[in-house]
């Protein structure tokens, strides 16, 4: 399902986040911010960038049928960079003190959505592990 270079260009400081978890638009602007992505400067060949964009594209919320996009796009307001930012992810993990994220040096980071999604770069996050709660 994950495209080979976006794993390897994507892949390496954080998960390969599936592109479904954010708009076109979003997309868009990461791949075209990449010298200040987060405080680093990210890397890659003009052909990996093509590849991965398309990817990314094509695969992108309200472009897939895929249940995660649909709510993740919900109430979105202007171009959101980070997933942890959109108003279904928040309202999805406002009962997690940020606390025990931070404090926890296996997990120090909501963004590090597999510390507590084992299955999140195949896109399901239903069945997490280590927080108990489900709906
Ligand atoms: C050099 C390391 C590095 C590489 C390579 C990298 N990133 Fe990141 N990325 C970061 C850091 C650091 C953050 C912020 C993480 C945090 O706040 O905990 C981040 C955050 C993100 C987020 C937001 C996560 C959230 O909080 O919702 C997205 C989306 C993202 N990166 C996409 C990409 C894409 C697409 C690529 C490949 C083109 C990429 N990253 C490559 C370092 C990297
Ligand atoms: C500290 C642990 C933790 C981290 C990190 C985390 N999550 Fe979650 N997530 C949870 C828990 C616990 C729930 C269940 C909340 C509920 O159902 O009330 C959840 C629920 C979700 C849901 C809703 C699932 C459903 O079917 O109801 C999605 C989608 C989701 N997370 C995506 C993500 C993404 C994407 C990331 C990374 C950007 C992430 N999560 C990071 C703990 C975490």
């Amino acid at each position: 399902m994950t495209d080979k270079s976006y794993r390897n260009e994507c892949g390496s400081c954080h998960m390969a986040y599936p592109a479904g978890l954010l708009p076109a638009h979003s997309w868009e602007r990461l791949m075209t911010t990449l010298n200040e992505h987060f405080g680093k400067k990210v890397e890659i060949s003009k052909k990996s960038r093509k590849i991965i964009f398309n990817y990314l594209l094509n695969g992108a919320a309200g472009r897939v049928d895929y249940v995660v996009s649909n709510q993740m796009i919900r109430n979105i307001k202007g171009i959101p960079i980070r997933i942890t930012e959109l108003p279904y992810f928040r309202h999805k993990h406002q009962k997690i003190p940020a606390q025990q994220v931070t404090g926890n040096p296996e997990i120090r980071s909501f963004s590090n959505c597999l510390a507590c999604h084992t299955q999140a770069e195949k896109g399901r996050f239903n069945e997490e592990s280590g927080q108990g709660s489900s709906e």
